[in-house]
């Protein structure tokens, strides 16, 4: 049995040139709600169990602040701190009370590649429901690095995921029976590729997607059935030009999961995804796939 030290991917912080817009886009359109407000930030929860999975701050442009990981232990958050800082990462925050008011004891770094990663053990949770054609929570972050190697294995030996798959451009980890809560894609510049919310069924993609539709914003990419976690997915942009996903039906993986490469990861030509039926992903995602950087 895999023995991961971190056990989710809890939130993520972006921030946005126009902190209103944002919220109105993430509640009224995307489904999440307001839970708190607290030190210039607006923390939105899904209708799961996490407390919030989204942090959102007014900054001058569109840049991811943050990703959070949630801890097993308060013996694996120690020991998560050794082995970054061994493996060269900036301390930002060493081990203390979390600044989110959902609480427990966290640290937070910027690993090499200059992403910054918050690890939390014993932050509050709510009571967790699904709710059709809204969030449950985060299912996973997608990171584009200009060295998917070097980030692999500092996922893989400092932070103990697993590789499930690995195709021509993509690296997929995990962190406990999710096929992946964290992609690496390669590309020219570090940074932001996406970040996706699970919804609780394939008729919530696509009735979710109708919503977003409806508020003006159109598919970027999808709907499609993924090859590696075999999830279903549709991509928007955010008001601030972020890359967002809608997905359900995540792969579940145990150690017999067998990793396939990338020779085993080929479409046939002119497909994306497993049913053929999506039309090619806009110019406009495609751009704004690169286009977000993490905050200095
Ligand atoms: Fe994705």
């Amino acid at each position: 049995m895999s023995d991961f030290p971190v056990s989710a991917l809890r939130s993520v912080e972006l921030s946005t040139p126009d902190l209103n817009g944002s919220v109105d886009f993430y509640t009224r359109v995307w489904g999440l709600e307001v839970v708190a407000e607290a030190d210039g930030k607006v923390f939105l929860a899904a209708s799961g169990d996490d407390f919030h999975v989204l942090e959102l701050k007014e900054g001058e442009r569109a840049e991811l602040r943050k990703i959070s990981f949630r801890v097993r232990s308060a013996e694996d958050l120690a020991d998560l701190l050794d082995k970054t800082m061994a493996a060269g990462c900036t301390v930002l925050r060493t081990i203390g009370d979390a600044d989110a008011p959902s609480g427990g004891r966290r640290f937070v770094i910027r690993e090499p590649q200059g992403s910054v990663l918050e690890f939390v053990h014993g932050d509050s949770r709510k009571a967790g429901t699904e709710v059709e054609n809204r969030p449950t929570r985060l299912a996973h972050v997608n990171i584009n690095s200009a060295d998917i190697g070097a980030l692999t294995t500092f996922y893989q030996e400092v932070l103990g995921f697993r590789l499930t798959d690995r195709s021509k451009l993509m690296a997929f980890l995990r962190c406990n029976d999710d096929h992946h809560a964290v992609v690496l894609a390669e590309a020219q510049q570090n940074g932001l590729n996406h970040v996706a919310f699970l919804v609780p069924s394939l008729e919530s993609v696509m009735r979710g997607s109708g919503r977003i539709v409806d508020a003006g914003y159109p598919i970027g990419w999808g709907v499609g059935r993924h090859g590696p976690g075999d999830n279903v997915f549709a991509y928007f942009l955010d008001p601030t030009g972020v890359v967002i996903e809608y997905t359900a039906e995540v792969l579940q993986v145990d150690d017999d999961y067998r990793v396939k490469g990338p020779s085993e990861w080929v479409w046939p030509p002119g497909r994306t995804d497993h049913w053929g039926i999506a039309p090619p992903k806009s110019e406009a995602c495609k751009k704004a796939q690169t286009a977000i950087a993490f905050a200095q």
